[in-house]
């Protein structure tokens, strides 16, 4: 075989992430890990996230120590000012159908060195297209439980068995039958978001399931979770889809690879889409031990001002401290946050734009998380040991909640309901009344958690065998 001929030393591996926080922050931990262990790797991030998550982190000088890292942008088709939130996160899709797949099919030709392998994010479908059309090998990553997916997987099941799509005047506690293994705790109000909307018809969720089955089609699927929180679904799972590699939590793998590199555990610097405000650190440094509930709902959920209303008075009448991130575009309307909000925090709360979430949950002064139950926030505030209230917003949160509070015993869902005595109520159960259950139980799944991200935990070997089939696959 002549020079030219020889396999890379190093195989390329591209990843490629919707454009979302959720989704850019967990895949950019994959291609860490991935460089950690000597990848050549590109990590490919839309025009529009890129110039912020320059802008907001150090991301440049973290991967400057990683000769064969690059990041690489493409269009997502949006104009700039486009809000990219709430209902119309939804028109990244389209646009980048139209507009995005022919840049990177053009990408993919011309890159050098060519790509060995992509992680396509299982979300977004035209990866999966274009890969298959250049004959590029690919893994499907996806950034949801396994249960989500194995939820959206089972939609022609449900809408065959007439308990789907859910009507106007549906009972929402009937349970659900047709998903295997959630049987006996599944109600109609625990599927994914998009199974309610009004105008879901039968062929949207068919479309919608047609997309699962291609991730679970695909020769490989990565999943951020782990085996002893997920065992009984993801053997389900394997008798669609044998090679599904688990990987998770992320955030806390690739702290546990650093610490093994660098000799000390530390929290990475959020690869935050937004300006992170480390004061309310110090402002946690002041308070007792397990007496702040910290609220966030995330990087995509916008609240009407009347639900703003309800949570701050149920916080403020539950008498406990709080830290709540108010990002910037959470609150649509005008008049960005209510006066009286900013004055009535200070006495027992503080507020900020976002948050080092790793490090707030990881704080001492912590007691409690009200979450929109997004799937990193879950995984975080469970590798924190931290017990939560679920106020799920759109997609899977609606099962990661179910799950948290049936299933893991992890804190209290507080789905389809926006009362501020119900949030009192909440608060109060999960600070003081019912603390200790839901203390005990998070304690020893993130004592789980830490195991299998140890050297011969689940996680940790499922990742050594991810990269091998990776480097199996050099061209
Ligand atoms: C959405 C979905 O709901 C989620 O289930 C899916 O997996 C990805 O897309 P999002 O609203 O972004 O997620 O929530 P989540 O998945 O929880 O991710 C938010 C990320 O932002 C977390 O990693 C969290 O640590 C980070 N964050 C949030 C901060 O760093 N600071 C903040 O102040 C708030």
């Amino acid at each position: 075989m002549d020079q030219e001929q020889q396999p890379q030393a190093y195989p390329h591996v591209l990843l490629f992430p919707l454009p979302a926080q959720g989704h850019v922050n967990s895949m950019l931990k994959l291609a860490e890990l991935f460089a950690l262990a000597g990848l050549e790797v590109t990590f490919l991030n839309s025009d529009h996230n890129h110039e912020r998550l320059v802008r907001h982190t150090d991301v440049g000088f973290r991967f400057a120590k990683y000769p064969r890292f690059k990041f690489e942008t493409i269009p997502d088709g949006l104009r700039e000012d486009h809000p990219r939130l709430g209902v119309s996160f939804m028109e990244l899709f389209e646009s980048m159908e139209l507009r995005t797949k022919p840049i990177l099919r053009e990408m993919l030709v011309k890159i050098n060195p060519p790509v060995d392998c992509i992680i396509g994010d299982g979300a977004l479908g035209l990866v999966l297209d274009v890969a298959d059309e250049l004959g590029i090998p690919i893994f499907q990553f996806r950034t949801i439980s396994a249960s989500g997916i194995w939820a959206y997987f089972a939609i022609p099941d449900m809408i065959e068995a007439g308990e789907l799509p859910i009507r106007g005047n549906e009972d929402m506690d009937r349970l659900i039958t047709r998903v295997p293994g959630m049987e006996t705790f599944l109600r109609c109000r625990d599927l994914p978001s998009f199974c309610r909307d009004s105008d879901m018809t039968d062929s949207n969720l068919q479309l919608i399931a047609k997309e699962t089955r291609k991730n679970l089609s695909a020769p490989g699927l990565i999943l951020n979770t782990f085996e002893d929180l997920e065992g009984a679904i993801l053997s389900h799972m394997r008798s669609k889809c044998p090679k599904i590699y688990t990987v998770g939590p992320l955030h806390l793998h690739l702290n546990t690879r650093l610490a093994e590199t660098n000799g000390t555990m530390v929290h990475q610097s959020p690869n935050s889409l937004w300006e992170v405000d480390r004061s309310c650190l110090s402002w946690l440094d002041e308070q007792p031990k397990e007496s702040v509930v910290y609220v966030s709902f995330g990087s995509i959920a916008v609240l009407s001002r009347e639900q703003i209303m309800e949570f701050w008075f149920g916080l403020v009448n539950s008498r406990k401290r709080f830290l709540w991130v108010f990002r910037p575009d959470f609150m649509p309307e005008k008049g960005s946050i209510p006066a009286e909000l900013v004055e009535g925090t200070k006495q027992r709360g503080y507020m900020v734009g976002w948050a080092p979430q790793e490090e707030v949950l990881a704080h001492c002064a912590i007691g409690g998380f009200l979450t929109h139950s997004g799937w990193n926030s879950t995984l975080e505030s469970l590798v924190a040991g931290v017990p939560m209230i679920c106020w799920p917003y759109f997609a899977d949160q609606q099962l990661n909640s179910r799950f948290v509070s049936e299933v893991w015993k992890l804190g209290l869902d507080m789905k389809d309901v926006c009362d501020r005595r119900v949030v009192e109520k909440m608060v109060n159960d999960l600070i003081v009344d019912k603390r200790e259950e839901f203390v005990k139980s998070s304690a020893e799944i993130a004592k789980l958690a830490k195991a299998c991200v140890n050297v011969g935990g689940s996680s940790y070997c499922n990742l050594d065998r991810l990269i091998e089939d990776i480097r199996s696959m050099n061209r």
